[in-house]
């Protein structure tokens, strides 16, 4: 795993918006992974602000999201389709047939989670996935526990993770109990991955990924395994670890 280590959470931004846009630019059509949460909110403005420089075109991309709540539809303002469609899509020239989220709202969801594996592979795999990480380890939705031989699939949310997001609902009733998240076979099989992290909140959560052994208690500990992983870690969130 490669480290950059940055002042705070405008540069670790901003180091993640170059590494995207010279990505895109070296290879226009491009295959994007895409995360929601509140880390990534600035990355996204800033890949909206080289967009209208002319400093990068989307129009060849195609984006795949990490997950997607299960049972809320994509016009519901706490969907991550809406999230995404807010945050950069509905900014940027990325056609919206392109871009594309597991599909919560449907009654079919093993065909909807078979689905979109099969788009991915048909895509031709991702090229560059976005990650953030949960205060538990998860990526994605992948909650501790979680085999490192799923696909996509459907997920029950733990208490904690329910507990973290409660903050974008009116209240944690609200919260869904389910999601739909690309697996961590999935997250794996990309060819180049970043992971942002930031703030004090997650410095424990960084030092066990760089210490802890790789166990499937740890989701994000996988990552140590892939060729190709860049951390990019704000002061606050690398405090506890020597690099
Ligand atoms: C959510 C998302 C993850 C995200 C994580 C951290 O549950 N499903 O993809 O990485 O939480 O979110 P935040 O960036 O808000 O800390």
């Amino acid at each position: 795993m490669d480290f950059i280590i940055v002042d705070n959470y405008e540069e670790m931004s901003k180091s993640a918006a170059a590494i995207f846009v010279e990505n895109v630019n070296k290879k226009p059509d491009t295959v994007l992974g895409l995360a929601t949460g509140s880390t990534p909110e600035r990355f996204y403005e800033l890949l909206i602000n080289e967009y209208k420089e002319n400093n990068v075109s989307f129009e060849n991309v195609t984006s795949f999201n990490l997950d997607e709540y299960v049972g809320i539809s994509p016009k519901n303002s706490q969907s991550y389709h809406y999230y995404m469609n807010e945050k950069l899509f509905n900014h940027i020239n990325l056609p919206s047939e392109q871009a594309h989220l597991p599909e919560g709202k449907t009654d079919h969801l093993q065909e909807a989670c078979e689905e979109y594996e099969q788009k991915i592979n048909t895509a031709g795999g991702i090229d560059l996935q976005l990650l953030g990480i949960g205060l538990n380890g998860h990526i994605g939705f992948n909650e501790p526990g979680t085999s490192f031989d799923q696909e996509t699939h459907v997920v029950d949310l733990a208490p904690s993770t329910r507990e973290a997001n409660a903050r974008f609902f009116d209240s944690i009733d609200e919260v869904p109990t389910k999601a739909i998240t690309m697996g961590i076979k999935t997250i794996m099989q990309s060819k180049q991955i970043v992971l942002l992290i930031s703030g004090e909140k997650k410095a424990d959560c960084l030092y066990q990924l760089v210490n802890d052994p790789v166990s499937e208690d740890f989701p994000a500990s996988i990552l140590n395994q892939h060729p190709n992983v860049t951390i990019i870690a704000d002061k606050a969130a690398a405090s506890k670890i020597n690099k």
